[in-house]
């Protein structure tokens, strides 16, 4: 493949001829990139399992890390699913559609390479109209992880997918920034347990909610490091060195100054992801405000881009304080954990 056709549409009411060709070319065994309300997707026929192998040539991602199934309507998860534990339908009909992935066991009809041959399939039904157009469209589920290059940072505009796969990909829809910014949440769900394997938009706490009045309480982690593959320690990676310092707030943004500072007067260029009310900042930082500590959600929606622009403006090291543990700060501090190789000062 060689031409990548970027076009501009309406987040809200997308052009329906547009939304046509991207679903044709997902038919036919093309990829498309789309917006969700997390971050753009890379989108391929779930059940054709060449067109899934593009995708994970696109990307050069690893064979072991499996692809989420998107579907239109949870109505479809008969085509996805195998079966279907009372506690997973409890969390579809609370957040879908919306950025929560289902882990479950999988239909015979997708192909090994979605699954990386494991026997469980990760679904989710997203919110973003463009997203549901297309897959509407396609008249298949579409296996779509998100469109970036393999362990780098996710793409969260248009912007990001022509930087990492332009030239491999058909078709960019372009509806300017994905709303939310941060990936899905993802858990594991038989009869007796849901387990958190990747912290994402929906919080712990709100999934534990859910299915507290089934009985069933909210694991944190996996049963095993086989139940949760993709999860690696480099993800989501600038190409600068991130080193993340994590404890209250009054001891986590001092502490990346001052190290901020340090690397300043040893000559590197250095920049900083912080919140708005973060400093007072050392002359010759290079900042990323990222929005209020009192808005993580703020924070989630510029996290990938501010990492994106750092790196573009060049700088060799980067410093971040995190934002809590408490709903999306978990997320916040798994991302910045893998940004940053595990680099993570504990203050
Ligand atoms: O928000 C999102 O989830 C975005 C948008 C495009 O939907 N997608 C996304 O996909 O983040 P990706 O491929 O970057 O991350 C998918 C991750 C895998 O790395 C893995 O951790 C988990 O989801 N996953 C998928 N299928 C799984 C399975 N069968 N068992 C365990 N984990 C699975
Ligand atoms: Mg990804």
């Amino acid at each position: 493949m060689s031409v990548t056709r970027r076009v501009a549409i309406d987040p809200v009411d997308p052009d329906p001829a547009l939304i046509a060709e991207a679903g044709a070319v997902i038919r036919r065994g093309g990829l498309v990139a789309f917006p969700t309300e997390t971050v753009y997707g890379l989108g391929a026929n779930a059940f054709d399992e060449a067109a899934v192998a593009r995708i994970f040539a696109a990307k050069e991602r690893a064979a072991s890390d499996p692809v989420i199934v998107h579907l239109a309507e949870a109505s479809e998860l008969g085509r996805v699913a195998a079966g279907v534990p009372p506690a997973a339908r409890a969390l579809a009909e609370r957040f879908w559609p919306g950025p929560l992935t289902l882990v479950l066991p999988k239909q015979p009809a997708i192909p090994a390479n979605v699954t990386a041959g494991r026997p469980t399939v990760g679904i989710r039904v997203p919110r973003h109209p463009v997203a549901r157009a297309v897959i509407r469209a396609a008249g298949v589920p579409v296996a779509a992880p998100s469109a970036n290059r393999f362990t780098r940072t996710s793409a969260t505009l248009a912007e990001h997918v022509l930087d990492d796969l332009d030239g491999r990909v058909d078709l960019i829809l372009d509806a300017g920034p994905a709303p939310l910014g941060i990936e899905s949440t993802v858990v594991a769900v038989d009869d007796a347990s849901v387990r958190m394997l990747r912290p994402g938009a929906v919080s712990a706490e709100e999934i534990a909610e859910v299915v507290a009045p089934l009985g069933i309480a909210l694991r944190s982690g996996a049963v095993d490091a086989s139940e949760a593959p993709g999860l690696l320690k480099r993800h989501y990676a600038p190409r600068a060195h991130l080193t993340v310092f994590h404890g209250p707030t009054e001891r986590a943004v001092p502490a990346a100054l001052r190290h901020a500072a340090d690397e300043l007067a040893a000559g590197r260029r250095v920049g900083a992801l912080l919140a708005d009310e973060d400093g007072p900042v050392p002359a010759g930082l290079v900042v990323e405000r990222l929005g209020s500590r009192a808005d993580l959600q703020a924070i989630a929606h510029h996290l990938f881009a501010a990492l994106r622009r750092l790196d573009r403006a060049g700088v060799e090291t980067i410093v971040a304080p995190t934002f809590g543990e408490r709903g999306l700060g978990a997320a916040l501090l798994d991302r910045l954990t893998r940004a940053a190789e595990g680099r993570v000062i504990e203050v």
